[in-house]
């Protein structure tokens, strides 16, 4: 079955996630795409697309997610609020590789107003390449999640 790969930005995103979406057309991964719609005008908040791609990801809807926003970074903080999300700010090459190969990134984000547009192709382009590297790491993921457990246990 082919994988899927949720696209999402907020205003600030957009144009860097249309050359996004043209490079991952030509991968294996079928792409989905949460918004915002290339056309609109709108000044949106990044909460709201940041939600829709990590509630996908939390429920196994899609395997990967791509968030753009300004800086990367609102993105990235609103998806981690969700259980099983692992979103890694993104911002050269090092950290999109090591994101996955330590981390086990499932989503990547990145700052429209930080990066290059064609270098943040290149770091999308790492990011996917890249496999995770478990052993040792493993432990730690296994320890954030045991912290998400916990808070999900007792939501303060
Ligand atoms: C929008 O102006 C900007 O704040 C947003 O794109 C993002 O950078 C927030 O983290």
């Amino acid at each position: 079955m082919t994988a899927k790969i949720g696209i999402a930005c907020d205003h600030a995103g957009k144009e860097l996630k249309q050359l996004l979406q043209e490079y991952l057309a030509v991968t294996d991964f079928e792409v989905v795409d949460y918004g915002v719609a290339n056309d609109s005008q709108a000044s949106v908040d990044y909460p709201d697309y940041a939600a829709l791609i990590a509630n996908d990801i939390s429920q196994k809807k899609i395997a990967k997610g791509v968030l753009i926003c300004g800086t990367g970074i609102g993105m990235c903080i609103t998806a981690n609020k969700i259980p099983g999300v692992r979103a890694a700010s993104v911002w050269d090459e090092f950290s999109a590789r090591m994101s996955r190969a330590h981390n086990d990134a499932n989503v990547i984000c990145l700052g429209s107003r930080a990066v290059n547009d064609h270098r943040a192709c290149d770091y999308l382009k790492i990011w996917l390449e890249t496999e995770y590297e478990g052993g040792r790491h493993q432990l730690r993921l296994d320890k954030i999640k045991n912290l998400e457990n916990t808070y999900l246990r007792s939501p303060s």
